[in-house]
């Protein structure tokens, strides 16, 4: 396996609803994340959906008509591959700690903790089904006892690590983090533990990541809101100006054809306590990317990114034709 995945003295990048698009993941790894966890997929419908960058369904199927659908896929290598879940990702990760009311409603997210019967059947039978390692990521429970439990319950299911945020349920992100139970689970189980939930009094920059490390005894460290501020927060040769990060970011969100929105989404979370600010006003009118570029002086790299874009468009269409 490859060593990085083997999860152990690794920076992560947290998963987190609508910030972990591609442009923050690339960003990330640009600046030193090990690994990248993207956010979180809400399948409302049970369907399996493959989506062309423009965010169009291309193809969406279900169990229903499992057994009689032809997917018919055309020659070039953009194409979705039906097996995309697993042959695309490095690994497969259960979200048991979303609080929120779209998870817990469904029994899934943070509401199965209280159903460790159902977060082994889960496991067991995604560590048997699929051919990457499966990790998942819990919060704690109200006592050491119970969470030591639990946790065993988990590694004896196959995982190949577990993140633990160290918060209750219906503890706040503002609330302190419980070092000392994230603690005295590294050393309960064998399996590494990545810690989680530090970003708003522990980690800063980079230096602060081994601290954080250091304070829980975990193997490796994952970081949600401090990378959402400043991706930067993953280099080794410290912070870099919120500034120069925006216009990294949005070049990146240019190159893969970002949502305009999330695109805005991220960078206001960037920008913070400045969003009343001049460049702030011009992201929050904007409704295109090329628009947002207009505020950071990036015209010139939308237009050039474009070309390139169509160019390519173009070529795969007249291979296409032939
Ligand atoms: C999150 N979090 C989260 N967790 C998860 O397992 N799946 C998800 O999709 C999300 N989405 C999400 C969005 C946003 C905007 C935030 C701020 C957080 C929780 C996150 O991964 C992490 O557990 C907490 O934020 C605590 O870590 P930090 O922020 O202290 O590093």
């Amino acid at each position: 396996m490859d060593s990085l995945l083997c999860f152990r003295n690794v920076n992560v990048l947290a998963p987190m609803v609508r910030v972990g698009t591609l442009p923050t993941r690339l960003l990330s790894l640009d600046y030193g994340a090990d690994i990248v966890y993207s956010e979180v997929s809400v399948n409302v419908l049970e369907t399996v959906d493959f989506v062309a960058p423009d965010e169009r369904v291309m193809f969406r199927t279900c169990k229903k008509e499992k057994d009689r659908v032809v997917f018919q896929m055309v020659g070039y290598t953009q194409e979705p591959s039906l097996s995309a879940m697993e042959n695309d990702v490095a690994a497969i990760d259960v979200n048991m700690g979303c609080p929120k009311e779209y998870s817990t409603k469904g029994g899934m997210g943070a509401a199965l903790l209280s159903d460790p019967d159902k977060i082994e059947a889960i496991l067991r039978t995604l560590v048997k089904g699929v051919s990457k390692p499966v990790t998942c990521k819990i919060r704690i429970l109200p006592t050491l006892e119970d969470t030591l439990s639990l946790v065993k319950r988990i590694e004896n299911t196959g995982v190949a690590a577990i993140a633990v945020h160290g918060r209750l349920k219906d503890e706040r992100p503002r609330h302190p983090v419980h070092c000392d139970f994230i603690q005295a689970i590294a050393e309960a189980v064998s399996i590494p533990v990545i810690a989680n939930g530090g970003s708003l009094d522990r980690v800063k920059a980079h230096a602060d990541i081994e601290e954080f490390r250091k304070a829980t005894g975990a193997s490796s460290v994952m970081i949600a809101r401090a990378a959402m501020w400043n991706p930067s927060v993953f280099r080794s040769q410290g912070l870099l100006s919120v500034e120069e990060v925006m216009e990294e970011y949005l070049k990146y969100a240019i190159r893969y054809d970002n949502h305009a929105f999330n695109t805005k989404y991220c960078l206001c979370q960037m920008l913070r306590d400045k969003v009343e600010s001049p460049l702030g006003k011009q992201l929050k009118s904007a409704q295109t990317n090329e628009d947002i570029c207009e505020g950071y002086g990036l015209q010139e790299y939308y237009k050039k990114t474009q070309a390139e874009l169509q160019a390519r468009r173009e070529a795969i269409q007249t291979n296409h034709n032939h």
